[in-house]
């Protein structure tokens, strides 16, 4: 009997909190809920901090502006690592996203992995019909956690980070995304409390109807 691949996950984490991250933490639970589901396949994880990716440079910015002859880039450059980090996410079958909410959108360290990978010509072509991904579908779970409310009749703040990081990645063809929320962690200790009980459980239910339907491409 052969002994399955095990199933790659990338693991990004967005907050510059380390490790007293509430969305940190709730990916930890989004992890161990896929290693519960994987059955006999064994998860080999990676984890990268978004925070040590600095924004692309101006090298990058002229070759997207112009993909040809805009001038050989040099080892350093963004393009190099823009390449590294596609290739990281395209080996991955898994993609969790751990990301605090900074100004009702993606905080500035995932921002410039996006900014990163969805890039013209490698993971992304434009069509008349529009951009086209270029890079396979596969599921994506990501963890937000925000100080207020984002959703429900208590939200008063718009969530851009939602809808902006869906259209993101379904432009390099990344189009199977799950969201659960960590809301107002802000709100006190006891709002925090029940904050996480229902994020735990909203994961945890999901993983679990997933596995009694088997419907994850991840079975193997
Ligand atoms: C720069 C900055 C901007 C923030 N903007 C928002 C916001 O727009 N809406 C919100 O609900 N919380 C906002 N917060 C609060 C964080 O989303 C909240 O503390 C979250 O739980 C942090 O997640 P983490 O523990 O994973 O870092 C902001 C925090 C920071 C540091």
């Amino acid at each position: 009997m052969t002994t399955p691949h095990p199933l790659r996950v990338l693991r990004l984490t967005a907050s510059p909190r380390g490790a007293e991250s509430e969305s940190l933490r709730l990916s930890e639970h989004i992890l161990d809920a896929l290693s519960a589901q994987s059955g006999h396949r064994r998860l080999e994880l990676s984890s990268v901090d978004l925070n040590d990716v600095p924004p692309v440079d101006g090298g990058y910015a002229r070759m997207l502006a112009s993909p040809r002859g805009a001038g050989v880039p040099h080892p350093g450059d963004s393009l190099h690592r823009s390449d590294r980090l596609i290739d990281q996410l395209d080996r991955a079958d898994i993609l969790v996203i751990a990301t605090p909410m900074h100004n009702y959108s993606v905080p500035s360290s995932l921002k410039a992995w996006i900014d990163h990978v969805v890039r013209i010509q490698r993971t992304f072509e434009s069509t008349p019909e529009g951009k086209r991904g270029l890079l396979r579908d596969r599921p994506v779970y990501v963890a937000v956690s925000s100080g207020g409310y984002i959703s429900g009749p208590r939200a008063r703040q718009p969530d851009f980070l939602r809808p902006y990081l869906q259209a993101a990645l379904a432009t390099v063809g990344l189009n199977s995304l799950h969201c659960f929320t960590l809301e107002g962690t802000a709100l006190g200790e006891e709002v925090l409390t029940e904050a996480r009980r229902r994020a735990f459980t909203a994961v945890s239910e999901y993983f679990g109807r997933s596995l009694s339907q088997a419907r994850l491409p991840i079975q193997g």
